[in-house]
């Protein structure tokens, strides 16, 4: 079986499964449970090391040779997994230098999972040896369908190590990139407070300084340890490659993961997956703008723009041709939701049961926004160990739970996989997202929530959005929204200029191009090699606190006073228009909103200002939008048009009742607007 065994016309579905936890006659069983259910996929061994080498150079296969004959019999498809998120007691203190340091400077120790130094050799080594091992042993067995790196980069804040192998191996990618001493201290400008360096060996990670560290030495830190991650990936793909040729590998990705860039660890893979848990999410990654109405409201669906938000990033992370070892026929196109919550999580501090219909929704969602395959986490709750309190889609005694139903209950036939729509890009970088959150300036602001409340707005609008990297191709998109983008190169500038000259609306949100790559201020100021697009430059930032607002006043077709929040810029006019200006405070008078030409800055954080400009943008950029109540969303994918309400109350809507936490899907006619739709 090939990559092209795997495509198929419309939503497959899996799960992840642990043969090493139960007994050896429990997988034929399971597996001809899910077949039943309608699985096409079932995920192992992403944390099997101890039992596939339990001792050095030792490997013990059977189990996982019957367990996958087991599901093979079954027709399922076996995506397996490289073990190294769980290097074994014997490897670990035989080498104690793989483990990582936290920022406290502190060893990371044994004892859970993903202790292990990305740039460690030693380690590097033993990733290559096991994967080289299980690759020989399954690469070509006819029910494996592809590969999965690892699991989860960065997850429990293990992107970076802060001393061992990741210290030891700084400096030289520094030299690598600076050449010279002196290039590096003008680049992170340690001139300021003596900082100079007179050796390469005297650079340490950025931590426990006695106030803030450089943030040009963060940024460079994390583009560093983001390197390293790339490496161990790429290690193992070239393995993988050549010893089990036309199966597919991926990585799965996880919510809002800041410490790598992922455009950069997902190139080279055939396709993206990510690990969606919605009520975990809410509760535990929602940034600091959704407040707690929001987290009662959304306790048992998660919040979807959250979830949405999430989808259309991991779905943006490989476009733009970017995908390797692709046939171009045939293949899944991606992205897949690897693993998806189908009961409660552990992790949060809270862990709501979820409402009756809502892993139905995640899927419908997670389908509606690219996903060509949902795989959920977990076949059976685990009964030893860490996660214990977590659900399965079989409780630990094996009778299926709430979430077994919902599965059963669905037509995957109603699900037809295609091109999602999106007329309108959101942009977004890590970099940006770096240098952002070192200096946030005003706390409850940060990258993710600048970020996200700007997604939200255009999902309340009823729009499909592709958020893409920054430097991405930008033709063919009506308007391109860049929330957060901070961090603005000559040639990113240069891109964006091409955009807007070939029609498209460009709207920033405030901070925009404040940066230079290197992490510094431009020397003449925000918007550096935007200042001309724009029209303007920055005139004053304000940070406000909880009980601090800044009201702006439209004027033509913005009318209105709006409440900011958090943060308001202001801008001398060189070319640019004000739309809106503040009143009262500091910034009296002072333009808030502006526009020159097809380019639109907005300078105060303001959901209803974000909401009222974006919604005129649409128009004028000819992007119908169709205003849709609070906690219902449209979604469109291969012609239909997915409607979700994640209320946990009913919904009158465009003359039907939408039920609690409920989806419907029907087929959208490009030439026909919805009812409410409204035309540019
Ligand atoms: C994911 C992880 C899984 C499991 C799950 C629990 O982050 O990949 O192994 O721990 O969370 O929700």
């Amino acid at each position: 079986m090939t990559q092209a065994d795997v495509s198929s016309s419309h939503l497959l579905l899996g799960t992840c499964d642990y043969p090493e936890h139960v007994p050896q006659d429990r997988p034929p069983v399971y597996a001809r449970m899910q077949r039943e259910l309608g699985l096409s996929f079932v995920r192992l061994a992403e944390f099997a090391w101890s039992r596939l080498e339990p001792l050095p150079g030792t490997f013990e296969w059977g189990w996982l040779d019957d367990a996958v004959e087991a599901y093979h019999a079954e027709g399922l498809r076996v995506v397996l997994c490289t073990p190294t998120p769980t290097p074994p007691a014997w490897l670990i203190r035989a080498h104690p230098e793989i483990l990582a340091f936290d920022d406290q400077g502190r060893v990371r120790e044994f004892g859970s999972r993903r202790h292990y130094d990305f740039a460690s050799p030693v380690f590097r080594e033993h990733s290559r040896r096991i994967t080289r091992a299980i690759a020989e042993r399954y690469g070509q067995h006819p029910a494996v369908a592809g590969w999965q790196t690892d699991n989860e980069f960065g997850c429990h804040a293990t992107s970076r190590s802060y001393g061992g192998a990741s210290a030891a191996r700084f400096p030289e990618w520094l030299r690598a990139k600076y050449g010279t001493l002196d290039a590096l201290n003008a680049a992170w400008g340690n001139v300021f407070w003596s900082m100079e360096y007179t050796d390469w060996a005297q650079v340490k990670p950025p931590i426990l300084t006695v106030t803030e560290v450089n943030p040009s030495h963060v940024l460079d830190y994390n583009r560093f340890a983001s390197d390293m991650i790339r490496e161990f990936q790429a290690e193992q793909v070239e393995l993988l490659r050549e010893l089990s040729p036309g199966r597919f590998v991926t990585h799965n990705f996880m919510i809002f993961e800041s410490g790598f860039d992922h455009y950069d660890v997902a190139r080279g893979l055939d396709f993206v997956t990510w690990d969606n848990y919605p009520t975990g999410m809410l509760e535990l990654f929602a940034p600091p703008g959704i407040g707690e109405d929001l987290r009662t409201r959304y306790a048992r669906t998660g919040h979807p723009d959250l979830v949405g938000f999430n989808h259309d990033l991991y779905r943006g992370l490989l476009s733009g041709g970017e995908r390797l070892g692709r046939d171009g026929a045939g293949t899944p196109d991606g992205p897949w939701v690897m693993e998806q919550q189908c009961g409660q999580v552990n992790w949060a501090p809270y862990n709501p049961m979820p409402a009756d219909g809502a892993v139905a929704l995640w899927t419908a969602q997670a389908w509606a926004h690219g996903a060509d395959v949902v795989s959920y986490f977990r076949w059976r709750a685990a009964t030893m160990a860490q996660e214990v309190m977590h659900s399965g889609l079989l409780r630990h005694d094996e009778t299926p739970d709430r979430g077994f139903a919902e599965v059963a209950a669905l037509d995957q036939t109603a699900f037809p996989v295609g091109p999602v729509p999106a007329r309108v890009a959101l942009l977004h970088d890590y970099e940006s997202l770096w240098i952002y959150d070192q200096q946030p300036h005003a706390q409850g602001l940060n990258y993710w929530t600048q970020t996200v409340t700007y997604y939200m707005a255009l999902r309340r609008l009823g729009i499909d959005v592709d958020v893409i990297h920054a430097d991405a191709d930008l033709s063919g998109y009506a308007v391109v929204v860049a929330p957060a983008i901070t961090l603005v190169s000559a040639e990113r500038a240069v891109r964006w200029t091409d955009a807007v000259n070939a029609g498209a609306q460009l709207v920033c949100g405030p901070r925009t191009a404040f940066r230079t790559p290197g992490g510094e201020t431009w020397p003449d100021g925000q918007f550096g090699p935007l200042a001309e697009l724009v029209g303007a430059r920055l005139l004053q930032y304000d940070s406000l606190r909880p009980t601090l607002r800044q009201t702006v006043t439209g004027a033509g077709d913005l009318s209105g006073t709006f409440e900011a929040a958090t943060w308001a810029e202001s801008y001398r006019l060189n070319g640019a228009q004000a739309l809106a200006h503040y009143r009262g405070g500091p910034l009296d008078g002072q333009a808030a909103v502006i526009r020159r030409g097809n380019v639109t800055v907005i300078g105060a954080h303001s959901d209803a200002l974000i909401g009222a400009v974006l919604e005129g943008v649409l128009c004028a950029a000819g992007v119908p939008v169709l205003p849709v109540p609070e906690g219902v969303r449209v979604s469109r994918r291969a012609g239909q048009l997915l409607v979700q309400n994640w209320n946990p109350e009913p919904v009158e809507w465009q003359g039907t009742t939408l039920p609690p936490v409920s989806f419907v899907v029907r087929p959208v006619e490009a030439d026909q607007p919805l009812e409410g739709e409204q035309d540019a």
